[in-house]
């Protein structure tokens, strides 16, 4: 028997969505308010799925517990309270769109993660956009 846990974890980020080869207001028309040359901030909302067999002597399909941990020191302390194009190394040269962070943190997690599982990530960037990533 199969089934999926779901984790929900939060972080506050700020981020600029432009490209260096294009001038400014080619990034304007494209990325709108979101290349503005200072930043601006998104609470993220994340739910990570973990999806595998039911284990018969523990009931559990993962510890929620270790999940918690790894979301904890893979992707808040990485992501929380940071600017994501200057702080985190994984943007340095790659737009840190909802769509490419939520990339980047399937990634982060699947390293972690025994092979078995199946992973999903959900990223909302506001309560009304938001991103599946499941690694396919
Ligand atoms: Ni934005």
């Amino acid at each position: 028997m199969r089934a999926t846990v779901k984790r929900k974890a939060h972080f506050n980020a700020a981020h600029r969505l432009f490209k260096k080869d294009w001038d400014a207001q080619k990034n304007l028309e494209v990325f709108g308010k979101c290349s503005y040359p200072n930043y601006h901030g998104h609470n993220y909302e994340l739910i990570v799925g973990v999806t595998g067999e039911i284990d018969k002597e523990t009931g559990f399909v993962i510890d929620l517990k270790i999940l918690k941990d790894l979301i904890e020191s893979e992707v808040e302390d990485a992501f929380d309270h940071k600017n994501l194009n200057l702080d985190v190394p994984e943007f340095k040269t790659l737009n840190p769109t909802a769509e490419n962070i939520a990339v980047v943190i399937y990634d982060k997690l699947k390293k972690k993660l025994d092979t078995t599982f199946d992973l999903e990530v959900i990223l909302y960037e506001t309560p009304r956009n938001y991103v599946i990533y499941t690694g396919a």
